[in-house]
């Protein structure tokens, strides 16, 4: 690792097509963070698995999907290490020893993992697996010795409590020293979906990166304004107005402007308003639709890159773990030097 480098960890749950939430939240932090860091970008299958486990056959397709748009929003894989973390088992061994040292309580504690109980009860979903859902995560991190993790926050829990897991096994292992992370905290963009409501796959109320540009205006067209503007008459409050929340997301400062003005003084129709707004989200959206395109007519490559950052990743991961094993007395080495017979005799 170059003395000063600094290390970037991320992942994301393969889920197939990402939407506009999904690009603005995550994405395009990520595709910013390539120019500052060095780049570790994950596609978390196995955490996919704590949910998914009864249908894996989907797990390719939702990886492909996922990466190609990954690729189409601009992360690049001569600069940044792109892998399916099933594809480096190391993530598997140092979570397995990890765990060994986090204490049911700390899991137990976790905010989303009560919540996420409630919400998926029907779904068989109270595994071994999805209570050890941070360890995973922790493993994640820690076997790049990446100092950042871009989260939202919503995850800040799950990185507390890898912070806290990291130096518990260090305080153990002293000469593991891992790195422990950080939350890399960036204005989360949290968009809203067509109904109001948080832009969510769960909610059905979702824009894709894969929307054509009539389907992105003929969604745009159903989406619900502001209650209060009953007829065009009405002075309107963009404040309230999901319409209002995307144009400041992907519109012009100067349409803002005149949306806000026009909205307000009734004299622009919401009809009139969501067209700026499809227009916006069609420019924005093209060159991810031009290399999204290209991506999927060269699906090998796609395979290639995955191959190529999977090789990386488990170079740098058995690094990590080579110094993990020894500083847990686990490596080969130190059973054959040892001299003296200190058991049995
Ligand atoms: N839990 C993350 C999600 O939202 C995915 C993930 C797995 C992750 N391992 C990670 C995120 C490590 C950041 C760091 O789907
Ligand atoms: Fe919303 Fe635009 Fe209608 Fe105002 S004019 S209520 S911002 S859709």
């Amino acid at each position: 690792m170059d003395a000063g480098e600094q290390r970037v960890l991320s992942g994301m749950q393969p889920s197939g097509v990402l939407h506009l939430g999904n690009w603005q939240g995550a994405l395009v932090n990520w595709v910013q963070l390539q120019d500052r860091y060095r780049c570790f970008f994950m596609v978390a299958d196995w955490h996919a698995l704590t949910t998914l486990y009864q249908h894996t056959e989907e797990l390719p397709a939702l990886t492909r999907e996922m990466v190609i748009d990954w690729l189409a929003a601009g992360l690049d894989p001569e600069r940044s290490v792109i892998f399916p973390q099933s594809w480096v088992s190391q993530h598997a061994e140092l979570a397995l020893l990890l765990g060994m040292v986090t204490p049911l309580g700390w899991l137990e504690r976790v905010p989303s993992y009560k919540e996420k109980l409630k919400e998926l009860a029907q779904r068989e979903i109270h595994s071994y697996g999805f209570l050890g859902y941070p360890v995973l995560q922790t493993a994640d991190i820690a076997l790049y010795r990446a100092r950042w993790v871009p989260v939202g926050l919503d995850q800040v829990p799950h990185l507390e409590l890898s912070r806290e897991v990291v130096r518990r096994f260090n305080g153990l292992y002293p000469r593991a020293r891992l790195v422990e992370p950080e939350p890399l905290l960036t204005e989360a963009k949290v968009l809203p979906g067509l109904d109001g409501r948080k832009m969510s796959k769960s909610y059905g109320n979702t824009l894709s990166l894969r929307e054509t540009p009539e389907a992105v205006r003929s969604k745009v067209a159903t989406m619900v304004t502001d209650p209060a503007r009953v007829r065009r008459r009405d002075p309107g409050h963009p404040e309230v107005c999901p319409v209002f929340a995307l144009h400041r997301v992907f519109s012009a400062p100067a349409t803002v402007a005149e949306v806000e003005e026009g909205c307000r003084g009734a004299t622009l129709g919401c009809v009139d308003c969501k067209a700026l707004l499809s227009g916006a989200i069609n420019q924005a959206l093209d060159p991810i639709r031009e290399r999204r395109d290209y991506w999927s007519r060269h699906a090998q490559t796609v395979g290639e890159i995955l191959h190529h950052g999977a090789t990386q990743a488990r170079k740098e991961a058995e690094a990590t773990m080579q110094g993990v094993r020894e500083a847990m007395a686990l490596d080969p080495m130190r059973l054959m030097s040892e001299t003296q017979p200190s058991v049995g005799g």
